[in-house]
């Protein structure tokens, strides 16, 4: 499949057509990586939701496959998570073909037009062909609603150490924790987070996982949260801590810790079955405007993958974010300049053959000084990505971006903290046809926004306040993967 229309991502996952929100079901099976989706294929706008599926080699390739999973007396089929069950806990495989296991929410419109709480149910789903066709289990729901109007979003994993499945579920303004021998009966272990963390709305899409970093082992918990994100609308946050099978302890932290500051990457979740290496995939919009966006005949893609690490900073454990090293594989070779003194400003469009708007830009060892790089277009509109050193924050400017006022939040300049507080800067910045993410030092303090221009980005500048020092600039076109 080849497309051109306006803001079509190029190296980004986006369904043909219609309406796609929460990445679901991630799970890496027999060398295929499987995406499914949130997705209402009737229309471009939430509702009708089913699962949509894409696969993948690489993460960064996807061919988009029939719809996986569609609505049934219990309800729509709402976000969730899958697992390859290679050992046939469940029972549901045939001889010599293991089940591929998913456990979504089943959400019931006619309960929620009635004003009940019970609305919301955890449901399973198994596939003996690698995910091609589908079964509901007879015996749905496997959880019931036990009172919390809000109740879903259900993301499993494999305790080794106890031999059983968790599931982390979002509960309204918690997390409840389940465990289960064979993925059909769960049962209760604990709660978290009624006191902890923000709470500017409402509890969705959580995951668990176990992350390495040298010598460091943390649990990470994450928890997506809508609206009440640090720019507003719907943002990740995590814990980081330890988990003993039944419940979740988390480090000492005063602040808050978000995934990402921009104001699109929501509902982000992580592969399965993919060992030690743990990736992140996100929506890459907001409900503040998902459905309002100026795109078609399709509405809204995913983030780039992302890979996940720790780093300790002043004490504190934090998630670190950077675009999977697959996408080298869709990257020409890299033009570099060393050692530049931007004076004012630096063009760099003007250096690269193909400024195609879809690039991978690298600053390393700025000096943490103001500066920005501008991305623009002959009209004079304009998506700016900088750094203030007065109060030592990162913003994503795209008031002067075009398509603008759809929403009247969308023209708000985002920041967020630097929370590295002293040294040079490194940062990379990942651009596509409509959207730009930000990986700064190390992909500690992260941003991703979305930008309507009404003609292509072609320009490419850094621009400084007085003189700056930067130790290399290198840019590189990424290419299409639709082919
Ligand atoms: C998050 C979310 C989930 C829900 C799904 C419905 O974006 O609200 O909590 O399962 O979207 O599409």
């Amino acid at each position: 499949e080849v497309y051109h229309e306006p803001y079509r991502p190029q190296f980004h996952f986006s369904p043909k057509a219609h309406w796609m929100n929460d990445p679901n079901g991630m799970v890496y099976v027999n060398g295929t990586y499987h995406l499914f989706f949130q997705y209402n294929p009737s229309a471009d706008v939430p509702g009708n939701i089913h699962w949509g599926h894409a696969i993948s080699k690489d993460m960064v390739h996807w061919k988009e496959l029939p719809v996986a999973l569609y609505p049934d007396s219990l309800g729509l089929v709402f976000s969730g998570s899958a697992v390859w069950d290679k050992n046939n806990t469940s029972g549901l495989g045939k001889s010599g073909h293991p089940p591929m296991v998913a456990l979504y929410a089943s959400h019931s419109v006619e309960k929620e037009k009635a004003g009940r709480t019970d609305v919301e149910t955890q449901s399973l789903a198994y596939s003996t062909d690698e995910g091609k066709i589908w079964h509901k289990y007879k015996g749905n729901p496997v959880i019931k609603n036990m009172g919390d109007r809000d109740f879903r979003d259900p993301k499993v994993s494999w305790y080794e150490p106890q031999k059983k499945w968790v599931m982390v579920v979002a509960a309204h303004d918690h997390i409840d924790f389940f465990s289960s021998k064979n993925l059909i009966n769960w049962t209760k272990e604990s709660e978290f987070g009624q006191q902890l963390g923000a709470h500017g709305g409402v509890w969705e899409c959580p995951d668990l996982f176990p992350l390495t970093s040298g010598n460091t082992t943390k649990w990470v918990l994450i928890v997506n949260i809508n609206p009440g994100g640090p720019n507003g609308g719907s943002a990740t946050q995590y814990f980081t801590g330890n988990f003993n099978g039944k419940t979740f302890t988390p480090d000492n932290s005063s602040a808050t810790k978000w995934a990402d500051f921009g104001p699109d990457n929501y509902a982000g979740v992580t592969w399965s079955n993919t060992g030690k290496r743990i990736i992140f995939l996100g929506w890459m919009s907001n409900w503040r405007y998902g459905d309002k966006v100026p795109t078609s005949p399709w509405r809204s893609a995913m983030t780039v993958p992302r890979e996940l690490s720790l780093k300790k900073v002043g004490g504190q454990t934090l998630l670190a974010s950077e675009p999977v090293g697959e996408l080298h594989a869709i990257t020409s070779k890299e033009n570099s300049w060393a050692n530049v003194k931007v004076n004012g400003s630096y063009d760099i469009a003007s250096k690269v053959s193909a400024a195609n708007g879809k690039f991978i830009l690298k600053l390393k060892n700025a000096q943490a000084n103001d500066f920005s790089i501008v991305l623009s277009n002959k009209k004079g509109e304009q998506v700016v990505v900088g750094y203030r050193k007065q109060d030592n924050q990162y913003f994503i400017d795209r008031s002067k971006a075009g398509q603008v006022d759809f929403q009247l939040d969308f023209a708000k300049t985002a920041s967020a903290p630097r929370l590295l507080t002293t040294g040079n800067i490194d940062l990379i910045l990942v651009v596509d046809a409509a959207s730009v993410e930000l990986f700064a030092d190390g992909g500690l303090t992260n941003m991703t926004a979305i930008f309507f221009p009404t003609q292509p980005f072609t320009g490419l500048a850094i621009k400084s306040q007085g003189s700056l020092n930067v130790g290399k600039i290198s840019y590189a076109k990424v290419n299409s993967t639709w082919n």
